[in-house]
């Protein structure tokens, strides 16, 4: 291989677990400085919309460091999640805190990617993503992954990220994206990744057309709840409780 190959092949595609290995160590402090620590509320508000009960189960996709996984075991001691990420660095930093705050009889931890879950059908009573639904490459195809594994009448809650475009705080929410982002994330850590967190923001599609797809995948949508002028979302649905899953 020519040394220009093997290095294009050294360089993580952005967004993909490899990227995120390179981000492990700084992820967490990195998540709190450019949110301002807000993210926190915005999980809390996600765990609360699932509404649990004891004994339920939950996949958490995109789990990473899994503060979320970890948000829902506190929140509710008779419930077991499942966290599932393909970095492998992601998962070491989460297995860490998990062990930490003594979660590991109803936390676990595995490698895979949304697009195809290693999961029966029907096996979770509610699925989560965090911040992880804009790095997969196939959209769809991970929220019809979703649908898959949740049972008839379970929640789906996605919080993911978008360029705020409406009302007098957006320019304000804008210049924090594009300008703050990039370069408290260069700074911190590799100016690559930051690059592409404020690309892949940019991207994003508003938020009616990504709860369209939802729908058009076969989900009952619940609500969209926004949060910071629009810089976040909660996209919460219900896969419809009369329907048997079709195999894809
Ligand atoms: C921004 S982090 C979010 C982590 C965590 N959910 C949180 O709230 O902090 C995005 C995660 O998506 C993961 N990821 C990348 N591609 C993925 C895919 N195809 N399927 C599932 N997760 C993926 C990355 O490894 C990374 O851990």
């Amino acid at each position: 291989m020519s040394e220009t190959n093997s290095n294009k092949r050294d360089l993580p595609a952005t967004g993909s677990g490899a990227m995120f290995d390179n981000l492990a160590p700084r992820y967490d402090l990195l998540n709190r400085l450019m949110s301002f620590g807000i993210d926190k509320r915005w999980r809390k508000r996600t765990v609360r919309s699932l509404q649990l009960q004891p004994g339920d189960n939950v996949l958490d996709l995109a789990t990473g460091t899994g503060d979320l996984a970890i948000n829902i075991a506190k929140k509710h001691p008779n419930v077991t999640v499942v966290g599932v990420d393909p970095s492998v660095k992601m998962l070491e930093v989460g297995r860490t805190k998990i062990s930490k705050a003594d979660l590991t009889n109803r936390i676990t931890m595995r490698e895979g990617i949304g697009e195809e879950l290693p999961f029966e059908d029907n096996t979770f009573n509610a699925v989560t993503i965090a911040f992880g639904i804009r790095n997969c490459t196939d959209r769809p195809q991970a929220v019809r992954e979703m649908k898959r594994v949740t049972k008839p009448g379970g929640r789906i809650g996605i919080l993911e990220l978008g360029e705020p475009r409406k009302g007098f705080m957006a320019p304000m929410a804008r210049f924090h994206i594009h300008q703050v982002v990039p370069r408290l994330g260069a700074w911190l850590s590799g100016a690559r990744e930051y690059r592409y967190l404020q690309e892949s923001i940019e991207a994003f599609p508003p938020s009616e057309e990504f709860a369209a797809m939802m729908t058009e995948c076969g989900l009952k949508m619940l609500e969209v709840v926004q949060f910071s002028f629009g810089s976040c979302h909660l996209y919460l649905a219900e896969v419809p409780k009369d329907e048997g899953h079709i195999a894809n």
